[in-house]
């Protein structure tokens, strides 16, 4: 196990904000997450489990141990139909991607680029470019912090769905995801139905690393690169509204893009509707919303917290009076002690 002397959590999440925590430690092996939870040191305090902090907005400082999870490893099985992957949690995501695509694995190379550790990505189902984490995750391993038992989840357990999982819903807290079970189907079938994918499709032979290559490509050129411009990621998820509604935008708008979501439901692009408010490049202090993909809300240059969060209710409220859509925050607020939300902060 590893302290950091400094608590400055600049270094530990991607929107780059100047917060501080308590204490901040990295946990190399399950046995180090179990003595934080079980120190008298540290008992009485908030605790926070962080992975690369790519999802994350802290609200302002966190009075409490920010727990880095370092878990490290990946094996390797086989049958005749699948590989299987046992990976710990503490692996970077891109990187395992990248691996597998190189090792001709192919099956997360429309997941390539999306940040963060594989024990976080089953949190939010991570999805890009057509593929959800659950399209390919066989089990998720949980150890229980109070008991000390490893639990093996199925992927049907996980009660995947769009950006949400049990990890979002009854299994909140108290655990950590310390491994991840992929299997990647022999008989490999690209997946490039995305629009942005379509080159690709008139092809008629496409390998994973030129879909690989591709998805990167769109993301540099439209998402900020979180080393140069701090954000994480898409900052609401994309509605999911009445169909009513939806087509009561469609007449005025016949170019919204908007798809099928269910039994009179359509999901509708945030960004766009972002954009058509009028909102793109839109700064309120160092915080302004990115002016290449009017989802992701950027640090401009020494933002506060409290920019951000004005600005994410700014577009909220703006939002809802162009459209009467709601916007719902896909990003996690975290409070002095605990995860809070835009609606709770804007209430008080
Ligand atoms: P963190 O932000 O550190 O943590 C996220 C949440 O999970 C927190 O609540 C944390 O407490 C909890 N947590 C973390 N690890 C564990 C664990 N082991 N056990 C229990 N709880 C844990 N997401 C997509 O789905 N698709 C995209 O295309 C995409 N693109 C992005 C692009 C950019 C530029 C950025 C910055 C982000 C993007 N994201 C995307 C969001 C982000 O990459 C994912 O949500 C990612 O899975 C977060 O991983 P992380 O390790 O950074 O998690
Ligand atoms: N659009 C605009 N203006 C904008 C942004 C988008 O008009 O400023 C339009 C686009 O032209 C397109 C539609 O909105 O017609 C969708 O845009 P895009 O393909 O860029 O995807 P997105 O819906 O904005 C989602 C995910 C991303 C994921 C991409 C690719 C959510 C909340 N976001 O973005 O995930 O990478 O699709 O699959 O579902 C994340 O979750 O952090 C994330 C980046």
């Amino acid at each position: 196990m590893k302290a950091h002397c400094n608590t400055s959590l600049k270094p530990f999440h991607t929107f780059g904000l100047d917060v501080h925590a308590k204490e901040i430690i990295a946990a190399q092996s399950t046995e180090d997450f179990l003595a934080f939870w079980r120190d008298d040191a540290y008992k009485m305090l908030p605790k926070l489990i962080v992975g690369e902090g790519s999802n994350l907005l802290f609200c302002q400082d966190f009075e409490g141990l920010v727990v880095l999870n370092r878990l490290k490893g990946i094996s390797v099985s086989e049958t005749d139909t699948h590989w299987h992957l046992h990976v710990a949690g503490g692996e970077n995501w891109h990187e395992l991607v990248r691996w597998t695509v190189e090792q001709n694995m192919p099956g997360l190379e429309n997941l390539a680029l999306i940040p963060g550790l594989v024990g976080s990505a089953p949190i939010q189902n991570i999805g890009a470019y057509g593929v959800e984490l659950n399209d390919r995750c066989e089990y998720v391993d949980v150890l229980h912090l109070d008991t000390g038992n490893i639990q093996r989840l199925s992927a049907h357990e996980c009660a995947f769905g769009y950006r949400d999982s049990i990890f979002k819903q009854s299994l909140k807290n108290g655990y950590v995801i310390v491994a991840v079970g992929l299997q990647l189907a022999k008989a490999w079938e690209p997946v490039l139905g995305y629009g942005a994918l379509s080159d690709l499709a008139m092809q008629n032979v496409v390998c994973a690393q030129a879909i690989f290559n591709k998805v990167c490509e769109i993301r540099r050129a439209k998402l900020p690169d979180p080393y140069l411009l701090g954000n994480a990621g898409s900052f609401f998820k994309n509605p999911v509204v009445v169909a009513s509604l939806g087509n009561k935008i469609k007449e005025e708008y016949p170019d919204m893009p908007a798809y099928p979501a269910g039994d009179h439901q359509m999901k509708l692009a945030a960004g766009w509707l972002i954009e058509k408010a009028g909102l793109k490049g839109h700064k309120l202090g160092g915080a302004a919303v990115h002016d290449k993909q009017a989802l992701v809300l950027i640090n401009a240059g020494n933002a506060s917290a409290q920019d951000v969060v004005q600005l994410a209710k700014h577009v909220v409220e703006t939002v809802y009076q162009s459209f009467g859509v709601e916007l719902e925050h896909e990003v996690r607020f975290i409070g002095a002690t605990e995860e809070t939300s835009l609606e709770a902060i804007c209430l008080r």
